[in-house]
C-alpha cells in the first residue's frame, strides 16, 4: 500500500532526463570489465559467474554446490570451508602486497597512521587472541561501538578470525539504541573507545556505553580503545584497556575454519516502524559478492587509492571499507571525522594529499558540498580522481552533474550504486567501462542479478514506474532477521511468491535503465496520480538556487493529496515570496501542473537519519500538523523543532 492507502498499480513517471555519458575508450581499455559478454554469460549461467570469482578467493575446502535455493532461504557455496580473513589478509602477506598500505588513516584533529597489510594482519591476530582470552568463542556475538579509527577495522576482522559474529553499532547512536541492539543479539563483549572526534567535539562513547550497559545482562567484558586522553569511568573486572590486552597477546592466531553458511555479522537497520531489524549475513556468499562487485564496479587496481566516506557503522562500511577492498588487496583512505572540519574543504584536502583515485560517497554529502560551494573545491588539485561513486539515496540529476563537473573534472565515470543492508552488496550499478551513464539512474543490474519493476499483482511493468523487485537469489542476500525468521518472510517475501521485495519504487526507461524513485512509503498520490518524491525533488534541485529539497503529501480536499516542498537554497541565495512562485513555476515547467507544490517552505536544513537519509515521515507530521513520530534516529533533533516552528508561522 502506498502512503495514501491506495493500492499501487504503478507510479506515474514524469521527469525525463536525456543527458548521457559514454565510457571513454581510454577508460574502457583499462577497465576490469570491458567486454559486454560478461552480461550475457552471467545471465545464461549465474552460478558459473559467481563461481569464477569464488575461485579467486581463499578456501580451506571448496564448495560442493554453488546454490541451494529453497525459497525464501538460500545457501551459497554449500559445503565450502573458509575463514574470510584469510582472503582479506593472509593471502596478501604472501605476495608483493605484504608491505603495501592497507589503511591510510586520518583522525579529525589531523593525526595520521598507515597500516600495511602485514601490520593489519599482525594487529588482527593479536586482538583476536585478546578476544579469546576474554572467553569469546565461535558463534558468540560481539558488539562494537567505536569511532572511525583503525581499531574498528581490526576489531571487525578479529571477530571474523575466531568465528565470532560482529554487530557494529554506529558510534552516533544513543545509549538506548545501543542497549536495544546489544540485548537483541545477546552480545557477550562490547568493544568501544574512550571517545572519538566529530566537528572538534569529543563524542563520549564510553560514557554512553556505560549508560547502555546498565541494562545489558549478557555483556561480560568491555574493551576500551584509548583514542584520546578523555577521562572515563572504568569498571574493574568488566572493563579492559585494548592496549593492555594486546600487550599480553600473541601475534600468531590461526584462523578458525568456518562453514560457508556460518553467520558473519548482524547489522541493525531501522525501518519506519517496529524495533530495528538485525540483518544477518553469512560468510561465503557475502564475501564472493562484495569481492566481485568491488572489483568490477569500482574497477580497483593495485595502484589505486580508494576512499569510501561511509562509517563502518553502516553496511556501506562493512562491504566497501572492510571486506570488499581488503579482499581485493586495495589501498584505502579512512577518515575519522566530519567532512567540513575545520573547513568545508577537508574532504578535498584529503583527496589531494593522498592522491585518491576512486571516491565513493552519498548524495546527501554531495548536496552539502554543493551548498558549501565551489570555492572549496577549486582550492585543491583533484586530478588524481578517476572514478566516482554514490550510494544511499536517489541522486538528483543536478547533484550528479555537479559531482561530474566539479569533482570529476568531467572525466570520471560515476557509478550510482543501488543496494541495501539486506542485499549485502551492490545490485544495480553501471560497470564503468561498459555502461553509458545517465544522471540520476543506477543504470543496469549487476551481471547475473535479475531485477524487474512489478505492480501489486506481480505483473511486470515494461516501461514506467512500479515496485522494484529482485527475482532470483544472489550470494550476499540476508539470510534472516536475527531471532525472527517470520519477520524476514513477512517483510521481504510476502508481497509476491518467491520474489524479493526491497520496498523501493523505481521506473524503467526505453533502454531498460533503472531509476530508483525512493521508498514506496514516500509515494504521493495527487488526483489519482502516484508521484515519486524523488522526481519532484529533482525538479526543484534543477533550479540553480536550490541545493536540496524534500517533498511530502498532505491531505487535500480535492486532489486526495497535495504537495508540500521543503527547500534548502544555496549559501548566497536570498529567499523571498517571489522565489516561491519561481520555484513552483519551475516544477510545473519540468514535470507538469500536476506536480505543482501547494506550499514551499524554506529550510536551513532537513531532518536526516544519522546515515544521511531525509526523513520525509517527520516532514509529513510537520506538514499535516500531527504529533511528531519517533525522532530517536535523527542526526540533529533541533532541525525538526525549527521547521515545525517555521511551518506554523507560515
Ligand atoms: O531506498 C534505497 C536507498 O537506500 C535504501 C537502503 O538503505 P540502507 O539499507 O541503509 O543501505 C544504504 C547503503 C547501501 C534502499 O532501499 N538507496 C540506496 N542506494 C541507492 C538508494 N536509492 C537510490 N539510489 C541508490 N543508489
Amino acid at each position: 500500500m502506498s502512503q495514501s492507502g491506495h493500492k499501487l498499480t504503478s507510479i506515474d513517471t514524469l521527469l525525463t532526463e536525456e543527458r548521457e555519458f559514454k565510457p571513454t575508450a581510454k577508460f574502457q581499455a583499462q577497465a576490469n570489465a570491458n567486454d559486454q559478454e560478461i552480461y550475457e554469460k552471467a545471465t545464461s549461467n549465474p552460478e558459473a559467474f559467481w563461481e569464477r570469482y569464488a575461485r579467486e578467493l581463499v578456501w580451506r575446502k571448496p564448495w560442493d554446490k554453488v546454490l541451494d535455493w529453497n525459497p525464501p532461504d538460500s545457501k551459497w557455496f554449500v559445503g565450502g570451508k573458509l575463514n574470510i580473513t584469510e582472503s582479506c589478509l593472509d593471502v596478501h602477506i604472501k605476495t608483493d602486497a605484504r608491505n603495501k598500505a592497507a589503511l591510510i588513516w586520518e583522525g579529525e584533529p589531523g593525526d595520521k597512521r598507515t597500516l600495511t597489510y602485514w601490520d593489519l594482519y599482525r594487529e588482527v591476530c593479536r586482538f583476536a587472541n585478546a578476544l579469546k582470552s576474554l572467553g569469546v568463542k565461535k558463534g558468540d556475538r560481539v558488539a562494537l561501538y567505536m569511532p572511525m579509527i583503525p581499531e574498528l577495522v581490526i576489531a571487525v576482522l578479529s571477530c571474523a578470525r575466531i568465528g565470532a559474529i560482529h554487530s557494529v553499532v554506529f558510534g552516533g547512536f544513543s545509549a538506548e539504541a545501543l542497549s536495544e541492539r546489544i540485548n537483541d543479539a545477546e552480545a557477550k563483549v562490547l568493544i568501544t573507545a574512550d571517545g572519538g572526534y566529530r566537528r572538534g567535539q569529543i563524542v563520549q562513547l564510553k560514557h554512553d556505553a556505560d549508560e547502555a550497559l546498565k541494562d545489558c545482562p549478557s555483556i561480560e567484558h568491555v574493551v576500551v580503545v584509548k583514542r584520546g586522553n578523555f577521562p572515563i569511568h572504568f569498571q574493574e573486572n568488566r572493563d579492559h584497556w585494548w592496549h593492555r590486552l594486546i600487550d599480553e597477546a600473541d601475534f600468531n592466531c590461526p584462523a578458525e575454519e568456518m562453514d560457508s553458511e556460518d553467520p558473519l555479522y548482524i547489522l541493525y537497520t531501522s525501518g519506519t516502524t517496529g524495533k530495528p531489524k538485525g540483518i544477518m549475513h553469512t560468510i561465503a556468499g557475502y564475501l564472493v559478492g562484495v569481492y566481485a562487485t568491488t572489483k568490477l564496479v569500482f574497477d580497483l587496481k593495485p595502484n589505486d587509492c580508494y576512499w569510501c566516506t561511509a562509517d563502518i557503522g553502516w553496511v556501506t562500511g562493512h562491504s566497501y571499507i572492510v571486506y570488499g577492498p581488503l579482499s581485493n588487496g586495495a589501498t584505502q583512505v579512512m577518515y575519522e571525522g566530519a567532512p567540513n572540519w575545520p573547513d568545508p574543504d577537508r574532504v578535498w584536502k584529503i583527496v589531494e594529499n593522498h592522491g585518491v583515485t576512486v571516491f565513493y560517497t552519498a548524495p546527501t554529502a554531495i548536496r552539502a558540498f554543493m551548498k558549501w560551494g565551489e570555492k572549496w573545491t577549486v582550492k585543491h588539485d583533484l586530478s588524481s580522481l578517476r572514478l566516482l561513486g554514490t550510494v544511499g539515496e536517489p541522486i538528483n540529476p543536478e547533484a550528479w552533474m555537479w559531482y561530474h563537473k566539479h569533482i570529476g573534472g568531467e572525466k570520471c565515470p560515476i557509478v550510482d550504486t543501488w543496494w541495501q543492508t539486506e542485499t549485502g552488496h551492490i545490485m544495480i550499478a553501471p560497470l564503468p567501462g561498459l555502461i553509458t551513464t545517465k544522471p540520476g539512474s543506477a543504470t543496469q543490474p549487476f551481471p547475473s542479478i535479475k531485477a524487474a519493476i512489478l505492480d501489486d499483482d506481480g505483473n511486470e511493468v515494461e516501461h514506467g514506474g512500479g515496485y522494484l523487485a529482485i527475482l532470483e537469489p544472489w550470494p550476499g542476500m540476508l539470510r534472516t532477521i536475527w531471532g525472527d525468521h517470520d519477520r524476514y518472510i513477512e517483510t521481504y517475501w510476502s508481497k509476491w511468491k518467491n520474489i524479493y521485495f526491497p520496498g523501493d519504487g523505481a521506473k524503467i526507461d526505453k533502454d531498460s535503465y533503472y531509476w530508483i524513485l525512493g521508498r514506496i512509503d514516500d509515494v504521493i498520490n495527487v488526483a489519482g496520480h502516484r508521484l515519486s518524491t524523488m522526481e519532484i525533488e529533482s525538479a526543484l534541485v534543477d533550479h540553480n538556487s536550490v541545493v536540496e529539497s524534500a517533498v511530502v503529501g498532505i491531505t487535500h480536499e480535492l486532489k486526495g493529496q497535495g504537495i508540500v516542498a521543503f527547500v534548502t537554497v544555496g549559501g548566497d541565495i536570498r529567499t523571498s515570496p517571489e522565489l516561491v512562485d519561481i520555484l513552483k513555476a519551475h516544477v510545473v515547467k519540468k514535470i507538469g501542473a500536476l506536480a505543482r507544490p501547494e506550499q514551499i517552505i524554506f529550510a536551513h536544513d532537513l531532518p536526516k537519519t544519522r546515515s544521511g537519509k531525509i526523513m520525509r515521515r517527520l516532514l509529513r507530521d510537520i506538514a499535516s500538523g500531527s504529533v511528531l513520530g519517533d525522532v530517536t534516529t535523527l542526526a540533529d533533533p533541533t532541525v525538526v523543532e525549527e521547521l515545525k516552528r517555521k511551518y506554523e508561522e507560515d
